[in-house]
């Protein structure tokens, strides 16, 4: 069931524009909010079970109650966004910025106002140009309106391409100017994030979704969606589906009607295969195993997740060995190196699964790869190395048969007939060519370090 909370109105208005956001009542969530305590509108996030939306699901409002009084600790306080949404299959946050950006810092001052935070980062991944120059016409529009910022600086922070930098941790050290790489926690961001201060990072759908909590409440919005998943979710749906793009659904809507519903079916009225129901870390689905509802819970009892929304449908000429090439190049390509189970093991998996694809491998060296995944799971620092071994180890666990026949027939059953050109990029297309220059390049003030 379609229900537009983050994306409403977007259909009808032009609601990048503040005038058309504020006709339609924009920003009158803030001056509820401002006219309550931090700790209230903590407290109506709490009543709303809102979950965070950037893949790891962990409650808002408790997540907003971690941060330190002022008086507990007097550093300053920061709000970071984590606009950086590279994973392969999602690309919600990018639509949500560009068609409602004012509703996203309205969602910012709000959160800014719960964490008692008078400065906000933006870390907004460095390929999102569009939204990218949508956000800074919406910030210069704000510009002289005091009642509405409230004294808060916005910075929009830009990357350069790096999927470890949505890593919460790794984010924060690029911003800081480091190199990306991901910390040893604890200590976690609520006490020691930013600049090592006390520092709130959510993501972009999390905050987009904080303004309609306050509008209705937070009671009133736990009433939408399922147990342990309240409310909505944009949803990207993606590969083999006539009506590819973004939805806005209630928690708990089947997987059947992602595809067959708002999807509009398999392309040319094909065979579904697979869907890969979260983003590319997450475990696939078969096509016999979507009458699930698009909840935690409910895929959680098939093993898998929402993470980042990313719905990716795969019809009946898909091979399955050469989806696992390309979701572990990425991230043999994407690890940053830290830990050797991540770097190594993803290489190694690739090459097994390059072996398998060119009809050289040996018997043992189906085994062999499921090993390999198993040696990187719970070994590394952060979950970028184990969610590449267990989404890989999935696919193995659900099509074995068709990795054997890549043995057995000595090369690929599909051949060049698998349309994996319609799913997720290869990696090769993961340049690093320059970023196009945009400008209002904004800086950070040197008073806030
Ligand atoms: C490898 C890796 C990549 C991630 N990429 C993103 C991302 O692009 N966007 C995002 O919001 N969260 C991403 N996350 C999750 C963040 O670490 C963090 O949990 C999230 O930003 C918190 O926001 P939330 O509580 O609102 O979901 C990633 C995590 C990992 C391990
Ligand atoms: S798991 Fe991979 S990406 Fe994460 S810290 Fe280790 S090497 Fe880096």
């Amino acid at each position: 069931m379609a229900t537009e909370l983050v994306l409403g109105g977007a259909a009808d208005r032009d609601l990048t524009k503040l005038a058309e956001y504020e006709d339609g009542g924009g920003y009158g969530a803030l001056a509820k909010a401002r006219a309550m305590t931090p700790q209230a509108v903590i407290d109506e996030l709490v009543a709303s079970e809102l979950r965070g939306r950037g893949g790891a699901f962990f409650p808002t409002g408790r997540k907003w109650a971690f941060i330190p009084k002022p008086d507990q600790n007097p550093n300053p306080h920061y709000l970071v966004v984590n606009a950086d949404e590279s994973e392969p299959g999602s690309f919600k946050d990018n639509e949500i910025m560009a068609l409602v950006p004012h509703r996203f810092i309205e969602g910012c001052l709000i959160t800014a106002h719960a964490v008692e935070s008078v400065h906000v980062f933006i870390y907004i991944r460095g390929e999102y140009t569009g939204p990218y120059e949508v956000l800074s016409a919406a910030l210069d529009e704000l510009g002289s309106r005091d009642d509405i910022l409230g004294g808060v600086a916005i910075v929009v922070h830009r990357g350069a391409g790096a999927y470890i930098c949505g890593e919460e941790t790794a984010l924060l050290e690029s911003l800081e100017g480091k190199r990306g790489q991901p910390r040893t926690k604890p200590p976690y961001p609520a006490t020691q994030g930013l600049y090592a201060s006390p520092t709130v990072v959510n993501n972009v759908e999390t905050v987009a979704t904080v303004p309609p909590i306050i509008e209705l409440g937070g009671a009133e919005y736990a009433k939408l969606g399922v147990p342990d998943s309240r409310g909505t979710r944009v949803v990207s749906i993606s590969g083999h589906v006539e009506r590819p793009g973004n939805y806005e659904i209630e928690n708990g809507t089947s997987v059947r009607e992602l595809i067959y519903g708002l999807g509009g079916g398999v392309t040319g009225g094909r065979e579904l295969k697979a869907v890969i129901p979260g983003g590319s870390s997450t475990v696939i689905l078969r096509y016999d195993e979507i009458d699930v509802g698009y909840d935690f819970n409910s895929l959680l009892a098939l093993k898998t997740a929402m993470g980042s929304a990313g719905v990716v449908v795969l019809d009946d000429r898909c091979c399955m060995v050469q989806l696992g090439i390309r979701i572990s190049e990425f991230y043999e390509h994407e690890s940053c190196g830290k830990c050797t189970p991540c770097r190594e093991g993803t290489r190694w998996m690739t090459q097994i699964l390059r072996r398998l694809e060119a009809g050289e491998a040996e018997q043992h060296e189906l085994d062999l790869l499921l090993d390999v995944c198993d040696r990187i799971n719970g070994k590394c620092l952060c979950p970028l190395g184990e969610t590449a071994a267990i989404a890989v180890a999935s696919y193995v666990d659900k099509f074995r048969p068709e990795f054997q026949a890549h043995i057995d027939e000595m090369g690929c059953p599909f051949g060049d007939s698998s349309p994996l050109h319609n799913v997720l990029a290869p990696v090769a297309m993961h340049t690093h060519s320059p970023v196009a220059t945009v400008p209002h390049e904004q800086t950070c003030p040197t008073s806030w370090l």
